[in-house]
């Protein structure tokens, strides 16, 4: 079947695939596209990154490539992995000679030997992946498909070619693979291959946290996160992989109180977010900001259940946890550790008369990130109670008009005191000491709460009367 049959409509094979195709003609080769490419070439998801198989040497092949693409193509060669790729304009290129692939049980990586495109496609890790399209000039835009990839396809299905326990055994990263292909693409996981996932999960063990992590950070960027993570959960890779994370799950009752499923609030939150954000670490910080909920649970007669301090806990956790999960421990990390700590401010001003000193505040500590720091609040409210969620946004907005208000007026984003601790130690002729960090601290508290603007001339003012305060007056030049 010729591929604009298969997807019903008219789909532009891209020039390069017929210059691939008449260069392995003059070669004598049989080549194909195959993988990533094709299932998202059907389901209408443009891509860039084309994986060509052919039938010999793959290297060969991406040289002649080479040749024929002239100077605006450039060529890397892996020798020892036996693959080549072309880099021209956009497109991303690989090429591959077909593999049998054997494994053996203590490493991903497999003894590979020359094959038929039919051995190709058995090696590899799903039905939807293992399509391919013949490129040759006689053959061009015929579809491949051994495994019923493209019936999976309009099924929304993640398969395996092979036997499950196999697939996964293999190679297991494919268990986090077909996690993350499930929530990208919103498809469901066959109940076999679901069931040699669970078979196969403690094998996870020999994969890299790196990889591990690179999935997950996939899963996070989805439309609907929250699937992987159920998935992740119901499968049991969850509790090996973000052990943390496992433990929100569960509710807790004494004496007929319960409280909030704190996973399915979690995900909830991350739910809401990812409709408003793509930024990663937004995304991770709402995966965080209950993470110390049960070390901090406590039952008390009068109140039911609180989780007193588990923003403080949860920041001092995240560090741990981005080591662990191999995640970046830059300014990506603190910037998620802040979101976690300061998570309950903005909604604490929903509950009390706000006052502008209180605003000016939580402004002087989120600086740039204020707006972040909003957006992940307001995906934190959730109640089964669709009246309770509209009034709360409501008087949410109330707080955002009035943060709106007080930055304009008082410009304290990036907020930094009008006066150093150098101009105070020049001002009075002192060394630096304990007094100049008290005097500083009184101006910025001065203007926090509203007793001077923020601006140098009224701020150098309350340093002299502070000064006196000390016994220091300002030194005659
Ligand atoms: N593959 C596999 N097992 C793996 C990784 C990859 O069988 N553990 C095969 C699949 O056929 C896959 C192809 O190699 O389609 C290319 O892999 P990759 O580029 O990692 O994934 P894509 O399918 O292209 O998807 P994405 O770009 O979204 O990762």
């Amino acid at each position: 079947m010729l591929i604009h049959e298969v997807t019903n409509r008219e789909v532009e094979l891209p020039e390069i695939l017929n210059t691939v195709g008449r260069v392995a003609d003059d070669l004598g080769l049989e080549a194909y596209v195959v993988g990533g490419y094709v299932r998202d070439l059907i389901l209408d998801r443009s891509s860039k990154d084309i994986d060509f198989v052919c039938v010999g040497s793959g290297i060969a092949l991406a040289e002649s490539v080479k040749k024929a693409l002239g100077k605006k193509a450039n060529l890397a060669v892996y020798k020892n992995f036996g693959t080549a790729a072309i880099n021209f304009g956009d497109f991303e290129l690989e090429f591959v000679g077909a593999r049998k692939e054997s494994y053996r049980s203590d490493s991903r990586k497999p003894i590979v030997e020359n094959g038929t495109l039919a051995d190709d496609q058995n090696r590899r890790d799903f039905t939807i992946n293992a399509l391919a399209i013949c490129i040759n000039a006689d053959r061009f835009g015929e579809l491949i498909d051994p495994f019923g990839g493209l019936e999976h396809l309009k099924q929304k299905l993640i398969k395996t070619p092979l036997e499950p326990d196999v697939t996964f055994s293999d190679d297991p990263l494919r268990i986090m693979r077909a996690i993350r292909f499930a929530t990208q693409l919103q498809f469901d996981i066959d109940s076999d291959t679901f069931r040699g996932i669970v078979n196969q999960k403690d094998r996870i063990k020999i994969i890299s946290q790196e990889r591990i992590t690179d999935e997950l950070n996939k899963i996070i960027l989805s439309k609907v996160p929250s699937y992987g993570f159920k998935l992740l959960f119901t499968c049991g890779l969850l509790e090996t992989i973000f052990p943390q994370m496992q433990k929100l799950h569960g509710v807790r009752k004494v004496n007929g109180k319960a409280h909030k499923d704190n996973f399915y609030h979690t995900l909830q939150v991350l739910d809401n977010i990812s409709i408003a954000t793509d930024n990663l670490w937004l995304r991770w910080s709402a995966i965080l900001h209950d993470i110390a909920k049960p070390a901090t649970q406590r039952f008390n007669d009068k109140v039911g259940w609180t989780f007193h301090g588990h923003e403080d806990l949860g920041a001092k956790w995240v560090p741990r946890i981005f080591k662990k999960l191999k995640l970046p421990l830059n300014d990506k990390m603190k910037y998620v550790q802040k979101l976690v700590k300061l998570h309950l401010r903005p909604i604490a001003l929903v509950n009390e008369e706000v006052t502008d000193s209180a605003i000016r505040r939580l402004l002087y500590e989120t600086g740039e990130d204020i707006d972040d720091l909003m957006t992940l609040c307001r995906a934190d409210i959730t109640s089964k109670n669709p009246d309770k969620v509209r009034r709360y946004l409501a008087n949410f907005k109330k707080v955002e008009n009035k943060i709106k208000e007080v930055e304009e007026r008082d410009h304290l984003r990036n907020f930094q005191p009008p006066i150093s601790g150098e101009t105070i130690i020049e001002t009075f002729g002192i060394k630096p000491s304990r007094v100049v960090g008290e005097i500083k601290s009184a101006i910025k508290e001065a203007i926090l709460d509203g007793e001077i603007k923020n601006q140098e001339e009224e701020a150098f003012q309350l340093m002299i009367s502070l000064g006196k305060s000390y016994g220091l007056s300002p030194k005659s030049n």
